[in-house]
């Protein structure tokens, strides 16, 4: 066990033993209640921003910081804020299993995701987890974007953390089939089994015959991050399939890229994912929903 874990061991003893001591509370005086958002690196978050228009609008007496956290500190700095009077915190790269893993409970959705964005205080000992990415996703397709994807036949590329996240809220919409596509095609396979029960699935790798036409492409893959698109080709789309990226950038994603000049009339980027999951946690923490569209408009404004 390292210095660290030692600390957050004990820490996490007196957080599960200060139930009715009031510590956590007394410490939370007058003073605007605490945020933030956790990961490594963290300087790019747009999360302080869009949190800040929220409160703003909601009329929230809180605050909202970044925290620059590497693995090795990351139980140890969680449970610190919490014994603090933290309020609530986000939690992303690559910081969402070891959040997942650290909760004293996970919502069901949290449970499925395997991975936590959202953590929060319950009554004065407890860490809840939960996961808003998937919810996040399904608002901002249905809602913001008018997909309708009920019926749809819907492709996901990647079958890792982020493919996870998002299977459950998906199925939930009822789409006819979900493929889920991955370049270790067996990762593909064991996700689609999980998920089974839930809906009608399927894994493969890239080269599968299952790869065409679908009606909704969703590309949960991290191949951006190294300016990448997964091997795949203009067979998966016909004229009226949304493509959607669940990466974003200033610039065009190159899966965005890849569907234009495939002939793709709608490619989306994960801009409208990153605010509803976003107010998704601040309706939790809160209790009040803010509302997303001004506050993804100034985002793309900035
Ligand atoms: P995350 O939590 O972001 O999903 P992850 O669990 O490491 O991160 O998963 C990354 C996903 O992107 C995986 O599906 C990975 O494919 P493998 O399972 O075969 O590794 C996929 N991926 C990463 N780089 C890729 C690339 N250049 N082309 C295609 N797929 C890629």
């Amino acid at each position: 066990m390292t210095a660290d874990h030692a600390f957050a061991a004990s820490n996490e003893a007196r957080l599960a033993a200060i139930a009715g001591s009031g510590a956590v509370a007394n410490s939370m005086t007058s003073a605007p209640d605490q945020y933030g958002v956790i990961g490594h690196p963290i300087a790019h978050s747009w999360s302080p921003f869009i949190h800040g228009l929220f409160a703003r609008q909601t009329e929230q007496a809180m605050v909202y910081k970044r925290f620059d956290v590497p693995p090795a500190k990351f139980r140890r700095h969680v449970v610190h804020f919490f014994l603090h009077g933290g309020r609530g915190l986000n939690v992303t790269l690559p910081h969402k299993v070891a959040a997942a893993e650290l909760a004293n409970e996970l919502t069901p959705r949290a449970e499925r995701a395997g991975a936590v964005n959202t953590l929060m205080m319950q009554g004065e000992n407890e860490i809840i987890g939960d996961n808003t990415d998937g919810e996040g996703l399904a608002r901002d397709l249905q809602d913001n974007c008018g997909v309708a994807v009920s019926g749809m036949r819907i492709l996901i590329l990647g079958a890792g953390g982020a493919a996870r996240g998002v299977l459950a809220p998906l199925l939930a919409l009822l789409p006819s089939e979900i493929v889920i596509a991955n370049r270790t095609a067996a990762r593909a396979s064991s996700l689609a089994r999980e998920f089974a029960p839930l809906g009608n699935l399927i894994g493969c790798g890239f080269d599968s015959q299952l790869l065409s036409h679908f009606d909704l492409i969703i590309n949960a893959t991290s191949a951006s991050t190294q300016g990448e698109t997964p091997p795949i080709t203009a067979a998966l789309l016909h004229e009226g399939t949304v493509c959607y990226d669940m990466a974003y950038g200033r610039e065009k994603t190159p899966f965005v890229r890849w569907a234009e000049s495939n002939g793709c009339k709608r490619a989306l980027q994960g801009w409208g994912m990153l605010v509803e999951q976003a107010a998704e946690s601040f309706s939790i923490w809160r209790g009040i929903r803010p509302e997303t569209a001004p506050v993804l408009q100034a985002l793309i404004a900035s």
